[in-house]
Parts: C-alpha cells; structure tokens; sequence
C-alpha cells in the first residue's frame, strides 16, 4: 500500500511539536531583544543635518579619521569635528552642492551643525577613547565597519556585559597600537610586523590571534585584574 504520507512528515509534526513548545520562549527572548535594542536604534542609519558619508570620505576619498576626530587618541571624547574642518576642502569642492548648504550656512552664522548623536552611554557609565586606543583596541571593534558607512549607524548595543567580553579577556580583540585604524585587520601579518619592530626570535611567532594578544597585555601593561571591577566604569 503507497504512504500517504510522506516518511518526513513524522519528522515534520515532531519538529512543529518541539517549535510549539520552544515558541513562547523564543518569543520572550525576542521580545526582551527588541526592547533593548530598539531604543538604541542598532543598525539604523541616523538622519543627519547632512548626509555625511564615512564610506565616501574614508574609503573613496582616503581621509584619516584623526583629520576629523582629532582628538580621539588623546581624551576621553572623539568628538565631531567643527566645520570648519569640512570648509579646508568645502570652501573649494561642491562649493555649489545643495546637500552642503547647512555646512555653508554654519560657517558663515558660526553657529554649528547639530550632529545628532549615534552612539550614546548611559550618564552613569564612564568611557574613555585615549586608554582603548593607545592600549591596542581598533575603532572597528567597537563601531563595526564605519569606513563603509553611507550614514553612520550604531553596530551594536553597548550592554555592560558587551563591554565585560572584552575587559575579562582583551587579548581576544588587542591589537598592536598602528593597527587601531586598520579595517582589513590580518594578526599573522600583524604579527609578523610587530616580531620585527621589537627586536624578536620568528621561532616565537604566536599561532592565534589569542595569543598574539596575550604577548600584547604585557607589553601594554593592561591590568587585567582590575578591568572587571565596577568602579572602572561606574564612578
Ligand atoms: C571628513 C571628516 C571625517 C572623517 C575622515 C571621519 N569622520 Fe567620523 N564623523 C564625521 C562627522 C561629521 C560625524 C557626525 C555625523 C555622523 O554621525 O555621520 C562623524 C561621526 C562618527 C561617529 C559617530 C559619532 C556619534 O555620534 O556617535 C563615529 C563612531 C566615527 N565618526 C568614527 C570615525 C572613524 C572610525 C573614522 C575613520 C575610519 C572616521 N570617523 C572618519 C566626520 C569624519
Ligand atoms: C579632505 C577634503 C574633504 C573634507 C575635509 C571634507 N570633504 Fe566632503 N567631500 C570631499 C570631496 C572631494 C567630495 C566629492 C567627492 C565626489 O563625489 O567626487 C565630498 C563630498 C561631500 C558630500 C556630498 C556632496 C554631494 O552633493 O553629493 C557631502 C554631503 C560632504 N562631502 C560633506 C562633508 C562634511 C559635512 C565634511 C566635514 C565634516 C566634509 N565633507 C569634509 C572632500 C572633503
Ligand atoms: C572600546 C570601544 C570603543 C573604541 C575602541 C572606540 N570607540 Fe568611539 N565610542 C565608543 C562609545 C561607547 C561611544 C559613546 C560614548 C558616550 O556616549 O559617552 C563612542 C563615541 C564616539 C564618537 C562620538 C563622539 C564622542 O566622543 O562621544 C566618535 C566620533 C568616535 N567614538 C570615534 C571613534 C574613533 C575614531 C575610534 C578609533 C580611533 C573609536 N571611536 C574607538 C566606543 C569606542
Ligand atoms: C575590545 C576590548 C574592549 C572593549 C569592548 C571595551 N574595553 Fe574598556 N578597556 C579595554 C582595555 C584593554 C583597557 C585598558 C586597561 C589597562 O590599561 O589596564 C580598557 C580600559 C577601560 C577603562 C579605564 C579607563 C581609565 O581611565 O582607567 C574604562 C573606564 C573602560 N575601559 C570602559 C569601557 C566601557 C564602558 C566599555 C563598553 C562601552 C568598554 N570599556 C569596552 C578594553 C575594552
Ligand atoms: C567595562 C565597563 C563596566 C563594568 C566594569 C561594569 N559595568 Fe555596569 N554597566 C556598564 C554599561 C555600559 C552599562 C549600561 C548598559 C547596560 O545597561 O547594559 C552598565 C549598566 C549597569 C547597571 C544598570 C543596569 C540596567 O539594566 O540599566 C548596573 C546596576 C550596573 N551596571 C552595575 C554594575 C556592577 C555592580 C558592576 C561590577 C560587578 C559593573 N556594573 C561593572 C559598564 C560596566
């Protein structure tokens, strides 16, 4: 006698049975994921004053992101450059375009663009660009793929216990300090450069980006010990 039913169909009900069950949950799950997230507007390009583009800049146009976010290596903040770092190439180039007309507008009323802000902490946790930086931690890790950006967008929530991944083991993410720009990040390459510069035996090369950033925590000097404490960041 022919089935009339397909043999998978047992595998079927039994996996709709199972989906049934895990349903609430995987409900309640994604409900609490759009709570936290949608009010920190992850992956949702922000409309700006002007249509500034990362991608167009950094990657077509090669610009540094110290050009514009000067003082990221030395303060706590990045900031946003005044306009007049846009007007040193703007004053000469699309010096016509109507999607510039608020950067001339700002320039000559000195009155600065209000750049909303993409990534925001709570007031009660404390950051501080410098100390990332200049102990190897790359602008990417923390805010994704920028140099690709048409509009900046947040990648990810910052949840503490994001923050914590990396505090409980930075040698995951360290980096040498002239790689924090390097969005095309390769360790063995990296590492290699890094051998040569401090003078090292090749025999000692690391075989995972882990350990490469093991080697790098002592170099740095990063106390691990105290970067889980609560004071770090809630001060
Ligand atoms: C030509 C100037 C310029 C360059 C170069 C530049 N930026 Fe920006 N950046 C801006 C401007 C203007 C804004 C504010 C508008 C926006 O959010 O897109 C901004 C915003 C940002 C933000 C979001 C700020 C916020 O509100 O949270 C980050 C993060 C950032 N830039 C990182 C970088 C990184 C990393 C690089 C290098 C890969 C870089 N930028 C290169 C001008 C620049
Ligand atoms: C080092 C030079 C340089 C700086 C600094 C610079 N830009 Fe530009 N920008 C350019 C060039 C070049 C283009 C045009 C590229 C092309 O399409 O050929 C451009 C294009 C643009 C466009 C697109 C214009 C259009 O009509 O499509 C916008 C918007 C823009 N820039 C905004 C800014 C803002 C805002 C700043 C300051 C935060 C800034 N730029 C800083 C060189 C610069
Ligand atoms: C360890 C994570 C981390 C790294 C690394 C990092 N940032 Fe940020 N960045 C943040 C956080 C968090 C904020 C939001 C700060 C706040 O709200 O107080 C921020 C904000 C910014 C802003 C907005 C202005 C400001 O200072 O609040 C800019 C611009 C920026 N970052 C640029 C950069 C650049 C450029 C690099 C690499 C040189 C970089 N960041 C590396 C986490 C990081
Ligand atoms: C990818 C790794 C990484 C991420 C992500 C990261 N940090 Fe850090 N953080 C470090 C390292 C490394 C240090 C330097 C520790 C040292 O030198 O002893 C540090 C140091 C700090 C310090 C100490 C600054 C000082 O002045 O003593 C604060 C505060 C801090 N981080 C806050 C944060 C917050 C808040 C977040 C999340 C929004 C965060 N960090 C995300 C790696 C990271
Ligand atoms: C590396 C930085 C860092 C460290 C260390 C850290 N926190 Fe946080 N904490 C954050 C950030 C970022 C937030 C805000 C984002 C969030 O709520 O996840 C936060 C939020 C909180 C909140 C508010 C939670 C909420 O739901 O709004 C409490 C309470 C808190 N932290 C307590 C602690 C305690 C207790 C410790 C020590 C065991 C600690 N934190 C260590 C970064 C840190």
């Amino acid at each position: 006698m022919p089935q009339i039913f397909h043999s998978s169909t047992n595998t079927l009900s039994r996996v709709s049975i199972i989906a049934a069950a895990v349903a609430p949950l995987a409900l309640i799950m994604a409900g609490s994921q759009i709570s936290r997230s949608y009010p920190q507007r992850v992956n949702v390009p922000i409309n700006q004053p002007v249509p500034f583009s990362h991608e167009h800049h950094v990657n077509e146009l090669g610009i540094a992101c110290q050009y514009c976010h000067h003082s990221v290596e030395k303060s706590s903040q990045a900031t946003v450059p005044p306009t007049e770092t846009c007007m040193s190439c703007h004053s000469q180039i699309w010096t016509n375009s109507p999607l510039l007309e608020p950067v001339r507008e700002s320039y000559r009323t000195g009155i600065p663009i209000k750049w909303k802000k993409v990534n925001d902490l709570p007031d009660f946790v404390y950051f501080n660009h410098s100390i990332h930086i200049t102990k190897g931690i790359p602008c990417q890790h923390c805010h994704g793929n920028i140099n690709q950006m048409q509009i900046t967008y947040k990648p990810q929530p910052f949840f503490m216990a994001w923050c914590l991944d990396c505090h409980r083991a930075p040698e995951k993410y360290m980096r040498p300090r002239d790689q924090v720009y390097n969005f095309a990040y390769d360790w063995k390459a990296a590492a290699e450069r890094y051998f040569e510069q401090t003078g090292r035996d090749n025999a000692q090369l690391p075989r995972s980006q882990r350990e490469f950033g093991e080697l790098l925590t002592k170099d740095y000097h990063v106390n691990k010990k105290q970067l889980s404490d609560c004071w770090i960041c809630h001060r």
